[in-house]
């Protein structure tokens, strides 16, 4: 290395916003490289007010890779962290940093650690995808800094390798995360359907109902729900392809109308996610004694009717449904109606 003092500093920072899915990603195919079972649409939001702020920095003097989040460190030995941290250190280059006498070569970075900090201006994990910003503007940070010369696309599948939705975060507008063929991931990345101003009259307002910790992750959720739902093949091989050409045309032609149903709809099948995490709890709880103690069947709608054996068993049924999804969290459910009784939750 050019600087021998080792007193050096190299640094960058990227913002990056959070999306919104309006065409839901749920299910992986492929759980380590993050692999999805359909392709998802999403709006990025202005970057002004729900993103990720990171700042990465290079330095001779640093021993390990560290990480700090909201100012506390955190762990970055898991998996994802490593597949993103390994991905863009395969990919750096040489920095020439004539200005401060810095010269890294691409051989350096095998052996340069890096320090992360990244800050939410939104509720960490309460469901407003703080995973997709702060993924992508890690990946993004950490290309910058390393001069990788890979364009978005390419980094957007390293991204996906921190969190699905991270990939859809390098573009601004509408963006396309295709979910690909290939097994290793390679085309598993995203694409711009239509960039910021394409449709500047949309203004996204998000309520936040509660900014506390998710109860289920979107990783655990979704794991659950490909273990045992025939419902999302479905929904991925039928509905979502379809979905998908419609909302790049309602896009495209900035046809509200459709745009809106589009969302709504796909919003409320994925809500029925309630309902397959419903029909887990059943099956594991039918397999775990050996006889059924429960059956469920679902009308048109996504409430879950479920019959229990006898007495004993329904009253376990609701403690066993109050503790997978208790009140007042993200997955909570409006009422239980016991026979011709109506036991609404407690509100508190
Ligand atoms: C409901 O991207 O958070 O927001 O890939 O396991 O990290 P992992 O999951 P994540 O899931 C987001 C799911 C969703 C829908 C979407 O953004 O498409």
């Amino acid at each position: 290395m050019a600087d021998e003092s080792r007193k050096w500093v190299l640094m960058v920072t990227a913002q990056t916003p959070t999306n919104i899915a309006v065409i839901k990603y749920w299910g992986k195919r492929d759980e380590k490289l993050i692999l999805p079972v359909n392709d998802s649409i999403s709006v990025t939001l202005d970057p002004a007010h729900l993103c990720t702020t990171t700042t990465v920095s290079v330095s001779p003097t640093f021993d390990q890779d560290r990480m700090w989040l909201n100012g506390e460190e955190i762990s970055i030995s898991g998996g994802r962290f490593q597949s993103c941290l390994r991905e863009i250190r395969s990919r750096a280059t040489d920095v020439d940093d004539k200005e401060k006498g810095i010269k890294i070569t691409k051989k350096d970075w095998e052996n340069l650690h890096v320090h992360i900090s990244s800050y939410n201006n939104f509720p960490t994990a309460a469901g407003l995808a703080s995973s997709a910003a702060g993924f992508a503007c890690l990946v993004f940070a950490l290309g910058k800094l390393m001069n990788v010369k890979e364009d978005y696309s390419q980094l957007s599948a390293i991204a996906r390798q921190g969190s699905g939705s991270a990939c859809r975060s390098l573009y601004g507008g509408f963006v396309k995360w295709i979910m690909g063929k290939d097994e290793k991931g390679t085309d598993s990345l995203a694409v711009q359907v239509a960039d910021e101003k394409h449709w500047d009259e949309l203004v996204i307002v998000i309520a936040v109902v509660s900014s506390r910790q998710k109860e289920t992750s979107s990783t655990t959720g979704m794991r659950d729900t490909v273990e045992t739902s025939l419902l999302l093949q479905h929904r991925a091989k039928e509905i979502v392809p379809k979905r998908i050409l419609k909302m790049e045309e309602a896009i495209k032609n900035r046809d509200f109308a459709s745009f809106a149903q589009l969302t709504c709809t796909d919003s409320n099948q994925f809500h029925a996610d309630l309902c397959f995490r419903i029909i887990s709890l059943v099956e594991k709880w039918n397999k775990a004694e050996g006889t059924p103690q429960v059956a469920y069947t679902f009308d048109a709608g996504p409430n879950a009717v479920l019959i229990a054996r006898n007495r004993k068993t329904a009253a376990l049924l609701v403690q066993k449904l109050l503790f997978c999804f208790p009140p007042n969290s993200d997955a909570d459910l409006n009422s239980f109606v016991l026979g011709d009784k109506s036991i609404l939750k407690d509100a508190g």
